[in-house]
């Protein structure tokens, strides 16, 4: 941890969006971004302790100020570290084979059912080693953080047998504690069912409640349980039984709904009082009133409607209705193999009708909430942690404007500088405690 105290002074826009580390901001409230002109914010000991005006910050620390390192945000935008509250982090292997097919014409889910797509992961995941699967995750988490992003959720889910999704829990668990970037964890046992069980898919359910849900709380492997409830892949009441069985042993409801067909997923998802429902491209307008009446947050991934070339989810839609939305690269070797939430923030504007200050909102404070860390992270505001990006662009809307590129100056890890100019200054190297 920094002995000496960082200074970030005289940012051309401070977004704070300090006052929503109780709930997740719904409606018009995605707007107010909480802006400081002229900001600047004094981290110490891996929190922020004061954030403010230029002048008031310097006058408060006005006998410490030679004490601190100093960063000049003259000219900056100055953010909260992105959260990605969805990702598949954990994976070996690559399917660039994949995407030539369906540039070609050939669907995602007939890719998937000729044994390919999550198959094909899975294999190569099973045969890899631990260290393999660390190396090539620790590549993506050191690009996730040259993109912003300063915490991640990861889902198992490539390996659909106990020992394999628990070799994915602990490779994650082993980043979290050796890389800058904090994984938040998710089991996913419920991503497909494999080969062995194709002919009793049932059978397959048993084997995730009795043993796999159990065994991954037990060893306090993940705070989440994520479903695929889809077509062809989990069944509504299949995911219900799934997720309430996770409930039981203390893992949060997630689900990946409504993605490739209507299949009343957000529906199930407000039913059984989920954190999150994710994707919801098809999503029909009672289950955004019932995401909206429960407060589920809708986790959007246009990275991955973009990529499979299908229309995005209505945001819309749903922030009108009220429904408090996030956004997230979906992170995946299938449907969205990128990093970059300064992208899916632009698609966000694009290619779902979200404002520049909505999907800043979506990117920060409500993806915090989405893995139940809004009070920790996701804002500037005292006591947080000191996760803070500094993007080369003078205010948020050149932010959006600027599509497609990586503006990111500078990002701050629990008070510790470990991107700057664009480079990383320690992540492939240091271990944080
Ligand atoms: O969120 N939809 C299911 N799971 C991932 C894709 C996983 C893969 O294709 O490997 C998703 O899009
Ligand atoms: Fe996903």
């Amino acid at each position: 941890m920094n002995k000496k105290p960082l200074l970030i002074r005289n940012a051309s826009q401070m977004v704070t969006l300090a006052g929503s580390s109780d709930a997740p901001l719904t409606g018009k409230q995605m707007e107010q971004l909480q802006i400081i002109e002229n900001g600047s914010v004094w981290l110490e000991d891996g929190v922020i302790q004061f954030v403010g005006k230029d002048e008031e910050v310097a006058q408060i620390y006005k006998d410490r100020l030679n004490e601190a390192e100093i960063i000049d945000a003259t000219g900056k935008l100055v953010t909260p570290g992105l959260v990605d509250p969805h990702t598949h982090l954990v994976f070996a292997g690559s399917r660039e084979n994949e995407f030539n097919m369906r540039l070609e014409g050939a669907t995602y889910m007939e890719i998937m059912n000729n044994g390919g797509g999550i198959h094909a992961t899975t294999s190569a995941t099973r045969k890899a080693t631990h260290q393999t699967l660390f190396e090539e995750s620790k590549k993506r988490l050191d690009q996730f953080l040259l993109h912003g992003v300063t915490t991640v959720e990861a889902k198992s889910g490539y390996g659909l047998s106990l020992e394999h999704e628990i070799k994915q829990l602990e490779v994650a668990r082993k980043l979290h504690e050796q890389h800058p970037v904090d994984i938040v964890q998710t089991f996913m046992g419920a991503h497909a069912v494999p080969f062995e069980y194709k002919e009793n898919p049932d059978e397959f359910v048993d084997y995730i409640i009795h043993d796999m849900i159990p065994e991954v709380a037990r060893r306090k492997l993940a705070e989440f349980n994520d479903v695929f409830c889809e077509r062809g892949v989990f069944t509504p009441d299949q995911s219900k039984r799934i997720l309430e069985s996770g409930l039981q042993h203390g893992l949060l409801p997630k689900i990946h709904a409504d993605e490739i067909e209507p299949y009343e997923g957000a529906e199930l998802a407000a039913e059984i009082g989920a954190v999150s429902a994710e994707h919801l491209l098809k999503a029909s307008d009672k289950g955004i009133a019932a995401l909206a009446e429960k407060g589920v947050i809708a986790v959007l991934l246009p990275g991955t409607a973009f990529f499979l070339m299908a229309e995005s989810a209505n945001a819309r839609k749903m922030i009108d209705a009220g429904v408090p939305v996030a956004l997230s690269t979906d992170c995946n070797p299938g449907s969205s193999p990128t990093v970059s939430m300064p992208l899916i923030m632009n698609l966000g504007c694009l290619k779902m009708g979200m404002t520049p200050a909505e999907v800043l909102t979506a990117a920060t404070i409500n993806a915090a909430h989405a893995i139940n860390r809004g009070k920790e992270i996701g804002s500037i505001e005292k006591d947080k942690k000191a996760d803070i990006v500094i993007f080369d662009v003078p205010n948020y809307m050149v932010l959006q404007y600027r599509y497609g590129i990586n503006h990111v100056h500078t990002v701050i890890k629990s008070g510790e500088v470990v991107v700057d100019g664009g480079r990383l200054v320690c992540a492939n190297t240091r271990i944080h405690s």
